[in-house]
């Protein structure tokens, strides 16, 4: 009988930030099947408890660590229990995401802090953390998370949009800094129904229009995830500092 097919991913580390559902979900769950030890790493502990507990046995560990991105203790701190329960982070997804939606005239101070804070912040801090320990290993995968927004705005989004692109910067001149040390850092920018985009996409009232994709539909997390793991994988080994769109060609559309 011949041996099981083995997968590129089998027993290296991936950490996936904002794991516990939606897109990050997705993304854990596409590299726990490939046999991947995976840490669903969330500010919601008990969502990623029972998320890791789901995804447990669908081939390599699965853990679930307590994170508030925002905060870069918490961010050191989630690194160091990947690596005691793991082993050293081999490729992190930063996805974790809020929003914050309002107008110029009455977004408040605290609404641009908590948006800037979780995404463009918290990008740096795991940049930071995971940085000594991939040039100590050799190499690494680094895949932050943008959004079509960084590139077209968005009405009463200008924290995200700011915060959207600012990870784009960071993502090209860390690509730049890290080649040296074969670690190879890119972006996805994502389109897809979740938690955080249901309201918006599903209420006509907000006149989302599929149509405005060349799809002419949205797409679900697990749509998403594959450009994930694609990045990670060895036939990505020459793609660096670039930004995968992942959104039914919305951008051409628009
Ligand atoms: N869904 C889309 O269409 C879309 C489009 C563009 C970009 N994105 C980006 O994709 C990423 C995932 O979004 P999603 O749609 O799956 O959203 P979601 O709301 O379904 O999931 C976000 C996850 O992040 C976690 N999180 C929030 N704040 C955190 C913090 N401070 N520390 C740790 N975890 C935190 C949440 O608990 C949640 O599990 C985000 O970065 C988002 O901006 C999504």
């Amino acid at each position: 009988m011949s041996a099981p097919p083995t997968s590129e991913f089998d027993g290296v580390v991936v950490a996936v930030t904002g794991a516990a559902q939606g897109i990050g979900r997705s993304v854990a769950e596409a590299f726990a099947d490939q046999g991947a030890h995976v840490a669903v790493i969330d500010v919601n502990l008990a969502a990623a408890e029972a998320t890791a507990a789901e995804l447990e046995g669908r081939g390599g560990r699965v853990i679930a660590v307590q994170c508030d991105v925002a905060r870069q203790d918490s961010v050191q701190s989630a690194v160091d229990q990947v690596t005691e329960k793991l082993g050293a982070i081999e490729v992190l997804v930063s996805n974790a995401g809020i929003t914050r939606p309002a107008m110029i005239r009455k977004m408040t101070l605290e609404e641009w802090n908590e948006v800037i804070d979780v995404h463009l912040n918290a990008s740096f801090y795991w940049l930071k953390a995971v940085v000594e320990p991939m040039i100590a290993a050799g190499g690494g995968r680094i895949i932050f998370t943008s959004s079509s927004t960084a590139q077209n705005g968005s009405v009463g989004q200008v924290n995200y949009a700011a915060a959207k692109s600012g990870i784009l910067g960071l993502m090209r001149s860390a690509a730049k800094e890290l080649g040296r040390y074969n670690i190879l850092v890119n972006a996805v920018a994502p389109a897809a129904v979740t938690d955080m985009t249901r309201k918006v996409l599903t209420d006509p009232k907000f006149g989302a229009d599929p149509a405005k994709t060349i799809l002419g539909r949205w797409a679900q997390p697990d749509e998403i995830a594959p450009a994930y793991l694609f990045l990670a994988g060895r036939g990505a080994g020459f793609i660096t500092g670039q930004v995968v769109s992942v959104d039914g060609g919305s951008m051409m559309v628009r």
